[in-house]
């Protein structure tokens, strides 16, 4: 099987290459990735840990003519579609640079896929996209609007898969709708290289155990959780490729949605009571007002996923706190 892994150099990206290989020992995996999220050492990292050479190609998914050489040099079976900016916060700030990129680059693919008849597609998409639900969250759910250009961007591209699914019947599209990944492989090699201020929390905290920053800012300590602060459903980024793998495994043809989560919610001050008891560092954290657009608590209903895709999360908070920090322990910029 010949797939194409867009955005496969990145966080999620690099991690689900790993599995697929372990999945699919014979595949031809290919990445096309235009560096924007991730980095030369990251993909020399991931060489060292699959033990391969890997066909990588720097292009921009959004260039047709560029994409459409890889396809017609590539018989691709399927595609595995991570490449697209996901800065919530940079999102607000810059819509049209998250409608260009995001739409564009989806669009390009399924009007490949269709012309050179791949008939797999799996889909990177965000639990963003139910907007403010009560928890756990069910796939079944219509969709609300989010509260950010980004989310509405993966809303838009499953619709446009879930259209050209619905009049082309051998097409087979999985929509991921992950949780909140965090953690890194068992190695160290890879994980989740924030360049510059992180503004996801596991990559926040790791940079205060480094002291790179000084202390943790909480964002609301007053919302009607266990201890006031947010509650969400952190997944293992190995879980996660796992769930990629899996989706793959199962695909027919239609359109099939599901969460990866673990089901479970965990607290900020958990995270970091957890992430301080694991690793033998201190967190400084001080307790700020609430972040625009933050929900109090989010976590996923996923007995559809280890229903249909025998796929179910197994690594515990603990392991996705030793496993952030010993990536961040080795991780220099490059
Ligand atoms: C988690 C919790 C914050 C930082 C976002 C995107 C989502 C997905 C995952 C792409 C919240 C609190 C955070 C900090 C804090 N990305 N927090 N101090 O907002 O749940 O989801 O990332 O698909 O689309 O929306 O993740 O890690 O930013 O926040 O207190 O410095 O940590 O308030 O409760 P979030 P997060």
């Amino acid at each position: 099987m010949n797939i194409l892994i867009t955005g496969g150099n990145g966080y999620i990206g690099s991690h689900t290459y790993v599995s697929l290989r372990e999945q699919f020992p014979h595949a031809q995996l290919v990445i096309a990735d235009n560096l924007s999220n991730s980095t030369v050492k990251a993909l020399d990292n991931l060489k060292k840990i699959v033990q391969e050479e890997i066909l990588f190609h720097n292009i921009d998914i959004c260039h047709e003519e560029i994409l459409e050489d890889l396809f017609s040099k590539h018989n691709f079976d399927a595609i595995i579609h991570f490449a697209g900016f996901k800065a919530v916060g940079e999102s607000v700030d810059n819509p049209l640079k998250y409608y260009n990129n995001n739409l564009i680059g989806t669009l390009n693919l399924v009007k490949l896929c269709l012309k050179y008849d791949v008939k797999k597609f799996v889909f990177s998409s965000s639990a963003t996209v139910y907007g403010d639900r009560v928890s756990p969250i069910v796939e079944s759910l219509e969709l609300l609007p989010t509260s950010n250009p980004y989310g509405e961007t993966k809303a838009m591209c499953e619709r446009i898969l879930m259209d050209v699914a619905a009049i082309n019947p051998e097409f087979s599209v999985s929509i991921l709708r992950y949780f909140n990944p965090v953690g890194a492989h068992e190695s160290g090699m890879i994980g989740e290289a924030a360049n510059g201020m992180p503004n996801n929390l596991m990559p926040y905290i790791t940079k205060v155990a480094k002291g790179e920053l000084r202390a943790l800012n909480v964002f609301g300590g007053d919302y009607p959780t266990i201890d006031g602060t947010g509650v969400r459903d952190y997944i293992h980024v190995m879980d996660l490729a796992e769930g990629h793998a899996a989706a793959l495994a199962h695909l027919k043809p239609g359109t099939h949605i599901y969460n990866l989560g673990t089901g479970k919610g965990t607290s900020v001050l958990q995270l970091v009571d957890t992430f301080q008891r694991v690793n033998g560092v201190r967190i400084p954290y001080e307790i700020v007002g609430r972040r625009n657009g933050d929900l109090a608590s989010v976590f996923a209903d996923v007995s559809k996923a280890e229903r249909e895709l025998q796929w179910q999360a197994k690594r515990t908070i603990e392991c996705m706190c030793r496993d952030a920090w010993n990536f961040e322990k080795n991780y220099v910029l490059i």
